[in-house]
């Protein structure tokens, strides 16, 4: 990039790259743990992780010393062949979830989320016939935009430009169990949660609701999908939100933070659906390359070694109080959420975006899920001063903005 500045690389981006996202005019060059450097060599703490893929924090360096040592050895032997840090990554996930028998290696969230449909898919049509291939998610959920993802996230915003998606869907409301059961039927072949909805909201289910859920599916032979894209590796406190909500799911879906700001996915299941996928069913060219999960490898240690689990529990109760104080000062704050380090506010008024861009003119990079609603995803190794600023930070500006109207 030479001596290009933010601007200019902004709008050469504008320029070349589709309009997908609404950018900010600012360009990161650089990056360590919790902190962001931008091309004028500004620095930037981050709250919102590279959107939760960054769990172990920016180019942590367990993660960097292992891609580099793994890129210099072999990247892509190809599919048709175990590699070594693939095979060392499936165990370790394993063993992370527990119930994990068997793991299929994708290269994003939204293609592990198409395997688990058709696997789903595989398990109940080849046992009930054809009919039976209904999969069942949530409004506002979020579970990709590759087609067969798309259909399961239920917002229409998302879907309506690219209709017709894939048949066999059906939508149901998070927290009413109800609502879930009216949509069961004998074609019910599995249904897909976000333990907390992310992008819609950071929106968390009951326990008892997911309790009852998981009872139901249970007991009619229907797959649970927990999509745990956004709330694995730390994130709620635990390794992985099913085990706060005491759960097992059929199929596990993960991404983000598993690569460590590396491109993987993944599909774990346990031991009835382990082997249902045989050569031919699946598969990805670049799913599991070596690079991908020796960084994946490095993240797994690191989570573990140092705790980040326990460290995300605690700065995520220290970060909540300090959130309700605030709502308990600003009638303009509606709600805050969330478990763990996966946190929401949500505003009576649009002002997200307003704070989203003050916030980066102050250097600090959140993020916000609509209007409404500011979502925090910081790295699990946030210290509590970095939650201090923040906090502080937004005492300051909801009141200034609240008073702007
Ligand atoms: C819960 C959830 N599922 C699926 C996805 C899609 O993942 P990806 O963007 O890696 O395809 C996301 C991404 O934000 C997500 O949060």
């Amino acid at each position: 990039m030479g001596s290009k500045d933010n601007r200019q690389v902004y709008e050469q981006g504008q320029k070349y790259i589709m309009n997908t996202y609404s950018r900010l005019p600012v360009v990161f060059v650089r990056a360590a743990m919790a902190y962001l450097w931008d091309a004028q060599g500004n620095k930037y703490t981050d709250y919102i992780a590279g959107y939760g893929c960054l769990n172990v924090g920016h180019s942590n360096k367990t993660v960097v010393k292992a891609i580099k040592k793994q890129v210099e050895k072999i990247i892509q032997p190809s599919n048709v062949y175990f590699n070594l840090p693939g095979v060392e990554l499936a165990q370790k996930l394993c063993e992370a979830t527990g119930f994990g028998k068997k793991v299929f290696f994708s290269n994003s969230g939204t293609e592990a989320v198409e395997g688990a449909i058709k696997l789903a898919r595989k398990y109940s049509i080849q046992k009930y016939g054809q009919n039976r291939h209904e999969i069942i998610s949530f409004y506002n959920s979020f579970h990709g935009r590759t087609l067969g993802a798309l259909s399961a996230t239920a917002q229409s915003i998302k879907q309506k430009e690219f209709k017709p998606l894939l048949k066999g869907f059906k939508y149901a409301s998070l927290n009413d169990l109800d609502s879930v059961k009216k949509q069961i039927d004998e074609n019910t072949c599995a249904v897909i949660i976000e333990p907390i909805q992310g992008e819609g909201g950071v929106n968390c289910s009951d326990r008892g609701f997911m309790a009852q859920l998981a009872e139901v599916c249970n007991k009619r032979d229907i797959l649970l999908i927990a999509d745990e894209i956004q709330t694995g590796f730390g994130r709620t406190g635990r390794m992985f939100a099913y085990m706060y909500y005491g759960i097992i799911p059929d199929i596990l879906v993960v991404a983000k933070s598993l690569g460590g700001g590396m491109p993987i996915g993944a599909i774990i299941t346990g031991d009835m659906l382990a082997g249902l996928f045989g050569p031919g069913s699946h598969g990805s060219t670049f799913g599991g390359n070596a690079a991908s999960c020796a960084a994946g490898c490095a993240v797994l240690d690191f989570i573990k070694n140092k705790r980040l689990e326990e460290k995300a529990a605690k700065s995520g109760a220290y970060f909540m109080k300090k959130l309700v104080a605030l709502k308990k000062k600003y009638s303009i704050i509606k709600d805050v959420r969330g478990i763990g380090l996966m946190l929401g506010m949500e505003f009576e008024k649009p002002i997200a975006s307003k704070l989203v861009e003050k916030a980066h003119r102050d250097f600090l990079v959140i993020n916000k899920v609509s209007d409404h609603t500011l979502r925090f995803l910081p790295p699990l190794i946030i210290s509590r001063s970095n939650i201090d600023k923040l906090i502080r930070w937004l005492y300051k500006n909801i009141s200034e903005v609240q008073d702007e109207g």
